[in-house]
């Protein structure tokens, strides 16, 4: 009876799962506030992709951690950086895989900020260069879509241009369009080694009370030629996620992010919450919100559940 009268479900083909890939070979190093990840080497991110697949898990978002950071953020961009030799692998092991890749700057630059750094401020300008390289890039590799990241104002239409003048017209960008300056990114900038240097990201990332601005990036991002568009985080912003859904007609994504997955996590830790029930519920609420693509980290674990 409650299967007959629910409203909302949850399909694996839903979510994405993000992975990072680090150089080397054989490598697992696991991501201590991440239960259950871990940084791969090329070949381990094969393996994982395939299990992602079998699970039929709507696909993945690849995020780089490389060899070498520089202020250029060099190897964001570089056709044999660590990203780009990652997507070559998994499409040609698993050509039927949605690859997506994050296009941001801050794992590859030595200061971590997500843009050019002239003085003490971050060049909006100089850094669509380096995202519209890094998307194209990605494109060259192999990538089915870029997602970017860093929140330069414009960004998109920079990386629309650049992929069409390189003939990837079919390339969509899935934008984190409401993308807040969030506590909830902790654990992951251990993961990718991606934490700033110095001051925060709160010039380019948003103000997490302002929902109607929230609203005003999402609908310069969908003029400037966004496919999709995404709130991020999740569970904080559920509001904005439903406000997206009645305003626009293109699919609303939503990014439950390492934080809000390590507090489930260690919660259940502690014995305070059920894992699989928290998780569960979380991944409903988002959908229930009005998201129709979920990036989690939950994504393997709710696959098995629901399968
Ligand atoms: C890169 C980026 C971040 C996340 C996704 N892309 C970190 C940040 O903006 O600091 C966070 C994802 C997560 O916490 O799971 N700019």
């Amino acid at each position: 009876m409650r299967r007959l009268v629910r409203e909302t479900h949850l399909e694996p083909s839903q979510f994405v799962l993000p992975l990072f890939v680090c150089p080397g070979e054989g490598i697992r190093k696991p991501i201590s506030s991440m239960p259950g990840h871990a940084q791969l080497s090329v070949d381990q991110l094969v393996r994982e992709c395939e299990e992602v697949h079998s699970l039929g898990v709507g696909g993945v978002i690849l995020f780089g951690i490389p060899d070498t950071k520089d202020e250029e953020a060099s190897e964001a961009y570089a056709d044999d950086g660590i990203t780009q030799r990652a997507i070559r692998a998994v499409k040609s092991a698993l050509p039927e895989l949605l690859v997506m890749t994050d296009v941001c700057n801050c794992e590859y630059t030595s200061h971590g900020h997500c843009g050019k750094v002239v003085g003490n401020q971050i060049d909006n300008d100089a850094t669509l260069e380096w995202l519209a390289k890094s998307a194209v890039s990605h494109a060259r590799a192999g990538a089915d879509m870029v997602a970017p990241s860093d929140m330069m104002d414009g960004r998109v239409a920079a990386i629309r241009t650049a992929l069409d003048f390189a003939g990837f017209e079919n390339t969509p960008i899935f934008a984190y369009a409401a993308k807040f300056a969030s506590v909830f990114y902790g654990p992951f900038r251990e993961a990718a080694e991606s934490t700033p240097q110095f001051g925060d990201r709160r010039s380019y990332q948003m103000d997490p009370a302002n929902g109607r601005e929230a609203m005003h990036e999402m609908e310069l991002d969908l003029e400037e030629g966004a496919d999709l568009l995404m709130v991020k985080p999740a569970m904080p912003y559920l509001d904005l996620i439903r406000m997206a859904r009645d305003r626009f007609d293109v699919p609303i994504g939503a990014y439950q992010v390492s934080g809000e997955f390590s507090m489930i996590h260690a919660a259940a830790q502690n014995g305070w919450i059920e894992l699989e029930r928290a998780m569960l519920e979380s991944l409903t609420s988002i959908r229930r919100a009005g998201a129709s693509v979920i990036l989690t980290y939950f994504a393997k674990d709710a696959a098995r559940v629901l399968a």
